[in-house]
């Protein structure tokens, strides 16, 4: 097991321990699907399937997601879904979705406002006139602290046969965070390290980036219906 595949099976188990009620997204995406009468999906950042596979048992799913080894995973899991390795940013003109998700902050993955305005010129390319998308941002970025390698947790993982620790370090920059996530395999004696970036949710700047873009705001939802999680922003839009 080389340490990409350990990657990705520790980010299964590090959602385990610590998303919790933020798989409510689940049902509030079932819902929409069943609201909008959605017959073919695209979900963008799909990782190991975490939104896909549950969302699969409802309609026809495509996972788009650029991590091989998390695409991989969710293929072990779910033959039923087509899968697309790609950036999104590359991905090819498919005008078959009435609904696009972009769950749990992927369009805050890294992508500063040129980034964004790419993204959405892209969504532009592949929607069809009634084609709705619905993306996930959170607020939670921009309130966070500094941490460094602060300890999370240990447990057994069955996937790699070891406890694991997993330690959380966080760095603040003007217009995003940068998190380094730790996992030591205690036994095993090996370390491996996500990184990921997200920016910062700036409601001005995307206001911007969906006009520009020839998109309308239908909607906006925070949180998932239920009462905790208004930190979320559910925008649901369509070209104008
Ligand atoms: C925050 S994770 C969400 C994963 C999963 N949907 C979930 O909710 O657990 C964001 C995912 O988006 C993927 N991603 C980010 N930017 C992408 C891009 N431009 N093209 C394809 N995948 C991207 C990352 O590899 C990652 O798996």
């Amino acid at each position: 097991m080389n340490k990409k595949n350990i990657l990705a099976l520790m980010y299964d188990f590090y959602n385990l321990h610590m998303l919790k009620a933020q798989n409510d997204d689940i049902d509030y995406y079932i819902n929409q699907i069943k609201k909008y009468n959605a017959k073919n999906v695209l979900i963008i950042g799909a990782g190991t399937g975490r939104v896909a596979i549950p969302l699969s048992k409802y309609t026809n799913i495509t996972a788009l997601d650029f991590d091989e080894e998390r695409l991989n995973l969710l293929r072990k899991k779910e033959k039923n879904i087509e899968v697309v390795c790609v950036n999104f940013f590359d991905y090819e003109d498919q005008k078959k979705y009435d609904l696009i998700i972009v769950p749990y902050s992927t369009l805050q993955f890294d992508n500063n406002k040129e980034k964004l305005n790419i993204f959405f010129n892209k969504l532009n390319e592949i929607m069809k006139k009634n084609t709705l998308v619905i993306f996930d941002v959170s607020e939670s970025f921009n309130t966070k602290n500094d941490r460094n390698k602060d300890f999370l947790f240990k447990d057994y993982c069955s996937e790699v046969e070891d406890e694991v620790e997993v330690y959380y370090t966080a760095k603040k920059f003007k217009d995003y965070i940068e998190f380094y996530i730790e996992y030591k395999l205690c036994t095993k004696n090996v370390s491996v390290i996500e990184h990921e970036k997200y920016y910062y949710y700036d409601r001005k700047l995307l206001f911007n980036v969906i006009e520009t873009n020839n998109f309308e705001i239908l909607k906006i939802d925070d949180g998932y219906g239920k009462d905790d999680f208004k930190h979320k922003h559910l925008y649901h839009c369509r070209k104008k």
